[in-house]
């Protein structure tokens, strides 16, 4: 078997379609949407990220502010900034691109951003209602991953899901939403024995790992979804997932790319978090 292609490009391109009407739609209603998104310090990666981010909001017609300081920047500026910004009404969400320098605490700044505008659904807030099945902002990798599963047509209720990664933006909150998708949970990590016993299980497997080739070839069961989270780089500097992608894409069902899989999804939730910040900013008033 060779596994089908989860494209996370054109799937990207068919959401921000239906989202920039959206944000149009909001616009002729003097609520366009609008994102803030800060950088402290001068991380070569982070200031990419936050390019691409605030690039895409221009693309489809949302407002966007890029406040850039310097890593000297201290916590209470910071958090003053996010105040301001929380009372700004052209503003309907807030990002702050991690990691922040050593002397600013990002729990405290993230709890400071108003939870209706925690497009990065990482404060305790809106981990909370997504644990509770609330409405909320999901964080938008994870949000971006259920999405391309679903993009498969593969019915999740009843299956077993298996997640390698436990971190607070990925692993974590994946688990939830596939378990309130009703499918069968299971977490893996650094700690967990032997990980082939548990992936061989997956209908659905996650891997968001942070180490190229964590899942091979053996460790897949046949037919099953395979969502690759990680970016890393090899020897030569070229792109590589956590899955051994040539190999597992013999056995797999579905498989995502990497890059074009998870990557372009994740800006994509965050302008659908961002628009939909907009949208309830509307209902509220
Ligand atoms: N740094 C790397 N990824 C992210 C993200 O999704 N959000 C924020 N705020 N910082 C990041």
């Amino acid at each position: 078997m060779t596994a089908k292609l989860i494209d996370g490009v054109a799937l990207s391109r068919q959401i921000r379609e239906d989202l920039g009407q959206r944000a149009q739609v909001l616009a002729t209603q003097g609520r366009r949407p609008g994102l803030a998104v800060i950088l402290v310090g001068d991380d070569p990666a982070s200031a990419v990220y936050v390019r691409n981010k605030v690039k895409a909001c221009e693309a489809h017609g949302l407002h966007s502010v890029f406040e850039k300081y310097d890593g000297g920047l201290t916590e209470a500026d910071l958090l003053e900034r996010i105040r301001a910004l929380n009372a700004d009404p052209s503003i309907h969400g807030i990002l702050v691109q991690m990691p922040l320098p050593r002397h600013i605490d990002p729990h405290r700044v993230i709890q400071t951003i108003d939870v209706h505008k925690d497009v990065d659904g990482f404060s305790t807030l809106s981990a909370g209602e997504l644990m509770s099945g609330l409405p909320g902002f999901r964080p938008c990798t994870p949000y971006g991953c259920m999405k391309l599963i679903e993009s498969t047509g593969v019915d999740i209720r009843g299956k077993h899901a298996v997640v390698i990664g436990r971190s607070n933006t990925v692993g974590k909150p994946m688990a939830l939403l596939l378990l309130q998708a009703s499918a069968t949970v299971t977490v893996c990590h650094s700690a967990t024995p032997d990980l082939g016993l548990h992936t061989r299980q997956a209908d659905i497997l996650v891997a968001a790992v942070g180490r190229r080739h964590t899942v091979m070839r053996e460790m897949v069961k046949p037919g099953a979804v395979v969502i690759d989270v990680g970016i890393n780089r090899n020897e030569e500097g070229k792109l590589q997932g956590d899955v051994d992608f040539e190999d597992v894409r013999e056995v797999a069902g579905w498989i995502t790319p990497v890059p074009g899989g998870v990557g372009p999804m994740t800006i994509t939730m965050l302008l659908v978090n961002t628009v939909e910040a907009a949208e309830r900013s509307l209902l509220s008033t």
